[in-house]
C-alpha cells in the first residue's frame, strides 16, 4: 500500500527528465521520489495553525475536519475537511495537488482560493516542508463532514474576482533566506512570513483587503472582526524583554500578567506553544530585527 502510494506521488511529483536523469546518474531513484516526513510534517501544521481554522469551534469536533467559521468584513467563510476523505476531504487529491493549492491558491479545477485561506503566506514555504505538510495530512483518519458553502456578501461570493485580487496583492514564491541575516534571523523570518502567517492579523489592510505593505506587522485598529491588533516590530515589543516575550508566546500571559484575548490566545495555544524553544527564539529575534513602524495614528 505504502509503496503504491509513493508510485503515485511520483508519477504525479517527478518530470520524466528527472527520473531519467537520477537512473544515468545512478542516484537511487528513491531520493528523487522520496515522500515527505510525516512527523516533521505534524510540527510544521502547529505552526502553521492548520488546525484552528480547519476544525469546528466545539469540544467533540474532529481534528481538521473542517466547518469552523471565519468572520470578516467579506462574510463568513467555513474552513474545509482536509482530512483524506475521498468525497469530504482531500482523498483524491495528489501531492501536486496541494503544492499548487499551497503555493499559487488554486483548486485542483483551476478555481482561485479567497484569501482567507492563508496562502499570500504559505506560498512562502519550502517545496520540502510542503511535501511534509502533505504527508502528515494523508495520516489523519478520513472525516466524512461534509464541507459547507461560504456565506459571503455580494460581490464577494464571486470567485472569480479573487484573481483581480491575487492580480493586486498577491506574489508566489518561496522563501529565500537574506545573506545580510544571521541564519537564527532567517529561520525567524520563515516562521513568521511563511508558516505563522502573523501579518495576517497584524498588517493592516487597504479597503480591498490588500496587505499595506508600508506598514508590514506594524498592527491596526480594524483587525479580524473589527478588533485593534497590536504592533509587532520594536516600537512597542522592545517594552518587553525576551524572556517576557517568550513567556508571552508560550503561555498568553504577558508582562502584568494579564491573560491575552481569544484571538491571539488561539495562535498561542495551537502555534507558537508547541514551538521548539529553539524556533521560539528564531521567531522573537526576527520581530527584534524589524524596522520599528509607528503604531496607526488614531
Ligand atoms: C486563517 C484560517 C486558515 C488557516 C490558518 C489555514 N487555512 Fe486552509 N483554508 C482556509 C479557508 C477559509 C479555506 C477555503 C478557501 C476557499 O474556499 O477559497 C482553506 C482551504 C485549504 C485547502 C483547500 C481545501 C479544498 O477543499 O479545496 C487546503 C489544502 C488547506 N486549506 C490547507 C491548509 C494547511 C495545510 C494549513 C496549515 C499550514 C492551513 N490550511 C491553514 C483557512 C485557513
Ligand atoms: C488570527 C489573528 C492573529 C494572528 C494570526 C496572530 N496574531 Fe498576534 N495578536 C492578535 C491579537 C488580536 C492580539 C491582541 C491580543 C490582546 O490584546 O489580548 C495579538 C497580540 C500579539 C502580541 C502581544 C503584543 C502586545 O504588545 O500586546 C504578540 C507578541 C503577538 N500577537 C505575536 C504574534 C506572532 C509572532 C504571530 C505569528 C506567529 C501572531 N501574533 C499571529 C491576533 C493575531
Amino acid at each position: 500500500m505504502r509503496g503504491a502510494r509513493q508510485r503515485i506521488v511520483c508519477r504525479n511529483t517527478v518530470e520524466l527528465p528527472a527520473i531519467v536523469a537520477a537512473l544515468v546518474l545512478g542516484a537511487a531513484i528513491g531520493t528523487a521520489c522520496a515522500q515527505g516526513n510525516a512527523r516533521n510534517g505534524e510540527y510544521l501544521a502547529k505552526a502553521g495553525g492548520c488546525l484552528g481554522c480547519h476544525t469546528q469551534d466545539r469540544k467533540d469536533a474532529v481534528a481538521f475536519a473542517g466547518g469552523r467559521a471565519l468572520k470578516t468584513p467579506f462574510g463568513t467563510f467555513f474552513g474545509p475537511n482536509i482530512t483524506p476523505h475521498p468525497q469530504a476531504g482531500l482523498g483524491r487529491w495528489t501531492e501536486a495537488d496541494f503544492l499548487r493549492a499551497m503555493r499559487l491558491g488554486v483548486r485542483p479545477d483551476g478555481a482561485h482560493y479567497y484569501p482567507a485561506f492563508p496562502y499570500p503566506s504559505f506560498t512562502r514555504i519550502t517545496d520540502s516542508d510542503l511535501r511534509d505538510l502533505w504527508a502528515f495530512l494523508r495520516t489523519l483518519p478520513p472525516n466524512s463532514r461534509p464541507n459547507q458553502p461560504h456565506e459571503l456578501r455580494f460581490p464577494f461570493n464571486w470567485r472569480y474576482l479573487v484573481l483581480g485580487w491575487k492580480w493586486l496583492f498577491f506574489t508566489p514564491g518561496p522563501f529565500t533566506s537574506d545573506k545580510g541575516r544571521t541564519p537564527l534571523v532567517n529561520r525567524g523570518a520563515y516562521l513568521v512570513e511563511a508558516l505563522g502567517h502573523c501579518g495576517e492579523c497584524h498588517t493592516a489592510r487597504n479597503f480591498l483587503g490588500g496587505p499595506k505593505r508600508d506598514r508590514h506587522l506594524a498592527g491596526t485598529r480594524k483587525g479580524p472582526e473589527g478588533k485593534s491588533v497590536p504592533n509587532l516590530t520594536p516600537t512597542r515589543l522592545k517594552k518587553w524583554n525576551d524572556a517576557e516575550l517568550k513567556e508571552f508566546l508560550e503561555t498568553g500571559l504577558d508582562p502584568e500578567g494579564d491573560v491575552v484575548g481569544e484571538t491571539m490566545g488561539e495562535v498561542i495555544r495551537n502555534s507558537t506553544g508547541k514551538l521548539t524553544p529553539e524556533d521560539l527564539a528564531a521567531l522573537i529575534a526576527y520581530l527584534r530585527a524589524l524596522p520599528a513602524l509607528a503604531d496607526e495614528p488614531k
